[in-house]
């Protein structure tokens, strides 16, 4: 059966109306995945013809979350970075995404410095989603043409988030420039 994104923002709003937790993030996850299936959502959003760049698919005026095509030219790597008190899942909609989940194995006491360690490293397929819960810390690493849909529970943009240098250790705080 077909499925389109009104009917993945209705689906959203109703899963995350019934539950804001970790249980309506699944079934938007879930969902994602299912419309990431589509041919049609697929030409029409992330195909060869969509402009590089950011597009902002839905930004919801009663819940918050938002859904943004990430759609991308140029291959990166990302450093280890949070979404602050937001989650955030990531859906594959061509090429691929390697994901690295790290924890912070320091004990907090200095606010500018963090130390990490890798927990959890896996690649993101075309269809397949990856949730971030509140204050998780992933980093990306993609190549050129890679394109995904991001779902966030709230505008990133406006609140404070941290990148952490691998190699010093220091704290950053992220611009709205590097949103992923
Ligand atoms: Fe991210």
């Amino acid at each position: 059966m077909s499925y389109d994104l009104d009917q993945f923002i209705a689906d959203c709003r109703s899963a995350l109306e019934q539950d804001p937790g970790p249980a309506g993030r699944e079934k938007v996850r879930l969902n994602l995945e299912r419309l990431l299936k589509q041919p049609d959502f697929l030409a029409r959003h992330c195909s060869d013809d969509t402009p590089p760049g950011l597009h902002v698919l839905h930004d919801d005026p009663q819940l918050g979350f938002q859904i943004l095509a990430h759609i991308n030219e140029k291959a990166r790597v990302s450093p280890p970075h949070d979404h602050g008190a937001s989650w955030a899942i990531y859906g594959q909609a061509k090429e691929y995404t390697d994901m690295t989940e790290w924890e912070r194995v320091d004990d907090g006491a200095d606010a500018a410095r963090a130390e990490l360690k890798p927990t959890k490293k896996y690649r993101l397929n075309p269809g397949q989603a990856g949730i971030y819960q509140d204050g998780a810390i992933h980093s990306i690493d993609y190549p050129d043409n890679s394109r995904f849909i991001r779902v966030t529970g709230t505008n990133l943009d406006r609140i404070r988030r941290d990148s952490f240098d691998l190699e010093t250790g220091k704290v950053n705080r992220m611009t709205p420039q590097r949103a992923t």
